[in-house]
C-alpha cells in the first residue's frame, strides 16, 4: 500500500439502524481519518426544540420558532474515552439524544429545509480537508457529493428494528420491539418522501446489505473497499 496517498472523503449513507454508523466509526478508528456522525446533529437540533417547547406531543415541530432560534443553537464533539460526544451548547447530550423520544420527533426536525442547509454548511467546513468518514442520509448525495468512496447501507426493517432494541437496553434504556420497528419505519418514510434532499443512494455509491453480515465482516467488508479506492 502507498503510505503518502491524500487523505480521501468518505460518505456512508443508508436507513435508520442500518449499522451504518459503527462501521463509520470502525473505518475512521482503522485509518485515523476523523468521524462525524450527521445524524447526532439533526439529534442534537431536535433536543434543543424539544427542551424550548417547539414540538407537540404530536410530533409537530414549530419550524419558524426552530429557525429563528438557529443562531443560538451550538453543536460540537468532543473526544471521549468511550468514543465521541455530541455538545449541544455545551452540554454533553449524547445519552439523552439516542432515546427513543428524541428519535420519534428527529425526522419531523429534519425536513425543515433551513435547519438542513445550516447542518449541510456546518457538516461541509467539518470535511474541508477530507480525511474524514461522515455518516447520515444525504452525505453522498447533498453534502459530499465528490466524496471518493460512497456506500450505502441497508437491511431489513425488522433487523434493524432488533440491532436496535438490544443497543437500548444494553444501554440500559426502556424500549420495546415493537415500539422501535414503529420508530424505524415512520422515520424510513419521512426520511425517504421528504422534498428537501431525501434519503437515496447517490448513483455511484456502492451498496451494502448487511442482513447476514457479523460486525467483523462488514467491517472487513468496508477496509476493502477502502483499500480498493486508494490503491487507484
Ligand atoms: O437512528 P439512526 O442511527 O438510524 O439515525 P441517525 O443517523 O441518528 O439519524 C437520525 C435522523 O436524522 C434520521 O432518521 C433522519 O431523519 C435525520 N438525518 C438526516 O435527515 N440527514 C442526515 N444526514 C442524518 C440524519
Amino acid at each position: 500500500m502507498n503510505n503518502n496517498i491524500s487523505p480521501i472523503t468518505i460518505a456512508i449513507d443508508g436507513y435508520s439502524s442500518s449499522g451504518k454508523s459503527s462501521m463509520a466509526k470502525a473505518l475512521a478508528k482503522k485509518i485515523g481519518y476523523r468521524y462525524i456522525d450527521s445524524g447526532a446533529m439533526y439529534r442534537a437540533v431536535t433536543l434543543y426544540a424539544m427542551r424550548n417547547n417547539m414540538v407537540s406531543p404530536q410530533h409537530e415541530v414549530d419550524s419558524e420558532k426552530l429557525i429563528a432560534a438557529l443562531p443560538q443553537i451550538n453543536i460540537d464533539f468532543k473526544v471521549c474515552e468511550d468514543g465521541q460526544h455530541t455538545m449541544l451548547n455545551g452540554e454533553d447530550v449524547e445519552k439523552e439524544i439516542r432515546q427513543l423520544d428524541v428519535s420519534n420527533n428527529v425526522s419531523q426536525v429534519a425536513v425543515i429545509p433551513q435547519i438542513r442547509h445550516a447542518l449541510v454548511a456546518m457538516q461541509q467546513a467539518f470535511g474541508t480537508e477530507k480525511g474524514i468518514v461522515m455518516d447520515g442520509r444525504d452525505i453522498g448525495t447533498t453534502v459530499f457529493p465528490d466524496a471518493e468512496l460512497k456506500i450505502f447501507v441497508n437491511a431489513s426493517a425488522e433487523t434493524r428494528a432488533m440491532r436496535r432494541h438490544k443497543e437500548l437496553l444494553d444501554k440500559g434504556q426502556q424500549s420495546t420491539y415493537e415500539d422501535v420497528l414503529a420508530n424505524v419505519m415512520t422515520r424510513d418514510h419521512i426520511d425517504e418522501n421528504r422534498e428537501e434532499s431525501p434519503l437515496r443512494k447517490a448513483e455511484d455509491a456502492i451498496l451494502l446489505d448487511n442482513s447476514n453480515m457479523s460486525i467483523e465482516e462488514q467491517d472487513k467488508w468496508l477496509i476493502d473497499r477502502f483499500n480498493e479506492v486508494i490503491a487507484k
